[in-house]
């Protein structure tokens, strides 16, 4: 399939936006930048190291990834995954984790090797969660520093689980990996993967921070649809605040290309 051709292509407070005219062009678009970018790293270092992400968004993305492996010589050896987020209390096991969402998207149809796609352990006990942060985070440097981090962002305008609050902004740029509480607008959209009940999805979960999602060498984020318009708009173009966690990326702007559908942006 040949390259599409983003529709618009703006610059913003925000980054650059390239805006497609549906979710499937601008899909095959991000999977050829997360394609690229694996081979420019493994020519500059001899490995890639990519930060991916979940939900309903990357489907598409992870469905063209495995297409450019089975038909376009993408190969994922000398990659290592590391997964921005994941439910607490929710076993790797467990069909509602995001490992399993993983395994089921990307890494049972791909030549990644099982050691170097790392998802943070829901079922870290309380007492033991910070060290396990830190060693998430321990082992991003050892991997050299992400390449490419691949985002989505919330309803309310989250990156990874990184929630709206008012931090200040300081503080905020620091948050290196940690245990939250899910915001009220992401249990109510996390429901959808849980029979549609909210009372059964998690209350907590573990997340990449601010801090460790900006660290990434190129930031790859998307948005589809017109339910992410309004939080799309106010990352793009309203003042840096942790009440939209989305518009810190403002801070790294450089590094940054969203990738959109026509019903994301104005
Ligand atoms: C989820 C994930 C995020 C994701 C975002 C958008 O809950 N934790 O990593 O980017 O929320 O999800 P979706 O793509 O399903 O709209």
């Amino acid at each position: 399939m040949t390259a599409p051709l983003p529709a618009r292509n703006l610059e913003t407070p925000g980054g650059r936006v390239l805006v497609f005219a549906n979710k499937a062009d601008a899909s095959v678009a991000a999977a050829r930048q997360i394609a690229s970018t694996i081979d420019a790293a493994r020519t500059l270092r001899g490995k890639a190291c990519i930060g991916l992400s979940t939900g309903a968004t990357p489907t598409g993305v992870y469905r063209h990834l495995v297409e450019l492996h089975r038909s376009d010589g993408l190969s994922f050896r000398d990659v290592s995954t590391f997964n921005l987020d994941e439910y607490y209390g929710v076993s790797p096991a467990e069909e509602h984790s995001y490992r399993y969402y993983m395994h089921q998207h990307l890494f049972a149809h791909v030549d990644l090797s099982p050691n170097r796609s790392h998802v943070l352990d829901g079922t870290t006990p309380e007492f033991a969660v910070d060290a396990h942060c830190a060693e998430y985070e321990r082992w991003i440097e050892l991997d050299g520093g992400l390449d490419l981090q691949l985002l989505g962002i919330g309803r309310n305008g989250h990156i990874g689980f990184n929630e709206p609050q008012s931090l200040d902004l300081a503080k905020a740029l620091a948050l290196r990996t940690h245990l939250i509480y899910l915001h009220p607008t992401t249990i109510e959209d996390g429901a959808r993967d849980f029979g549609g009940d909210a009372s059964l999805v998690p209350r907590q979960a573990l997340t990449m921070g601010v801090a460790t999602i900006l660290a990434a060498r190129s930031i790859l984020i998307l948005a589809f649809g017109a339910a992410k318009r309004p939080a799309t708009m106010r990352a793009l173009f309203e003042a840096p605040t942790m009440e939209i966690p989305a518009s810190l990326i403002q801070t790294v702007r450089d590094r940054v290309v969203w990738i959109v559908d026509a019903e994301a942006i104005d």
